[in-house]
């Protein structure tokens, strides 16, 4: 079986070689990597191809979905866990098989996020560079004890559970909001509505995924409602908060910090190299602009186990599509 794999990054192509000689000698799998994108303009690189990989920034809209079908292509496997970058209603209409890897090191996820609040809480991106040039000075780097802190874990599945059991072992009183409440989240703190986590909450955390109901979940409603100084957490999907309206609420002082692996535009920006390039993005600009705030290219996943689980549940995928087995993360 041919597969194309989109966005192919250089340790793509290393963990899937790699996976593909231990843990699958046998199998007919060739992958060709292309480094562009998938959109209608980068279609017809899998010409001839059975199926796709592909990424979170890659674009599987009706359009791109009719293209791939017509080129012969009959499955997309997503190495990824969230899939509201695909029409999935398209892709059932024209056949298509559907997979994507549901879960690949939570902890991996909760524990950038866990960097993400400790680097800003403590300052110590800041601190790195000051004794790096010879300035031990204090002034600026002040942080508060996250022990007996209140923190918010908004979705709570996979990812989120691991959040809420991480942050219950720093010391902090540890709240949940979810629709579907899970039973295991009982161990490690109370679910409450949103609007009481956002108005208790000294760090939120977003671990939902990116639906209909979920973008934009945090607006200037929602931010207004939060508690002041609060620090907001965006492991999760860009969308789940609207930036403009996060930027104001930076300025007026009223959030107190934000952290982000994500951004709603940042098919634009992540996961290359534009140090050398103008950045016409204005809000993010703006974000980048703020010493309060820290921005990481969604490198959440970006561990050694999760990079093979990733290829192993792939290459899994596609061969149950192959040999016409039941598939477990078929969507
Ligand atoms: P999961 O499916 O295990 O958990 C998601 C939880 O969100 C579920 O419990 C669900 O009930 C809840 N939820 C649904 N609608 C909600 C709403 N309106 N408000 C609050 N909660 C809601 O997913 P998992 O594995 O924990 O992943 C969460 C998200 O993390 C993914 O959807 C993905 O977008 C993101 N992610 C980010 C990565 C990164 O590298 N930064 C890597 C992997 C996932």
């Amino acid at each position: 079986m041919k597969i194309t794999l989109y966005s192919a990054q250089p340790y793509d192509c290393r963990s899937f070689d790699e996976v593909l000689a231990s843990h699958f000698p046998d199998a007919e799998l060739e992958f060709v990597y292309q480094e562009a994108s998938l959109n209608l303009h980068t279609v017809a690189l899998a010409d001839k191809s059975d199926a796709v990989c592909v990424f979170v920034n890659d674009q599987l809209d009706a359009d791109v979905l009719e293209a791939l079908a017509a080129q012969g292509v009959r499955a997309i496997v997503l190495r990824c866990a969230g899939f509201n970058n695909i029409d999935l209603e398209a892709a059932h209409r024209l056949g298509l098989f559907v997979a994507r890897v549901p879960a690949y090191s939570p902890e991996a996820v909760a524990e950038h996020a866990l960097a993400m609040i400790m680097t800003l809480n403590r300052k110590t991106h800041r601190a790195f560079n000051r004794v790096r040039e010879g300035n031990f000075a204090l002034d600026g780097l002040l942080g508060v004890t996250l022990h007996g802190k209140t923190a918010g874990v908004v979705g709570t599945g996979r990812i989120g559970l691991c959040m809420a059991r991480i942050l219950q072992g720093l010391g902090c009183e540890v709240l949940g909001y979810d629709p579907y409440p899970s039973e295991a989240f009982k161990a490690f703190g109370e679910m409450v509505p949103l609007e009481a986590l956002l108005a208790r909450a000294d760090i939120v955390s977003l671990h939902c995924p990116l639906t209909e109901q979920t973008h934009h979940l945090i607006d200037a409603k929602a931010l207004a409602g939060m508690k002041p100084g609060a620090m907001l957490v965006n492991t999760s999907r860009g969308a789940l908060i609207d930036t403009p309206a996060v930027v104001e609420a930076l300025k007026s002082r009223h959030l107190g910090a934000l952290a982000i692996d994500v951004y709603e535009q940042e098919s634009e920006l992540f996961f290359h190299d534009h140090s050398a390039e103008i950045i016409t993005d204005d809000v993010f600009a703006r974000l980048a602009s703020f010493p309060n705030v820290l921005i990481t290219g969604h490198q959440g996943f970006f561990t050694v186990e999760a990079l093979a689980e990733i290829a192993q549940v792939t290459c899994a995928n596609l061969l149950a599509f192959a040999e016409g087995l039941e598939c477990p993360n078929r969507l």
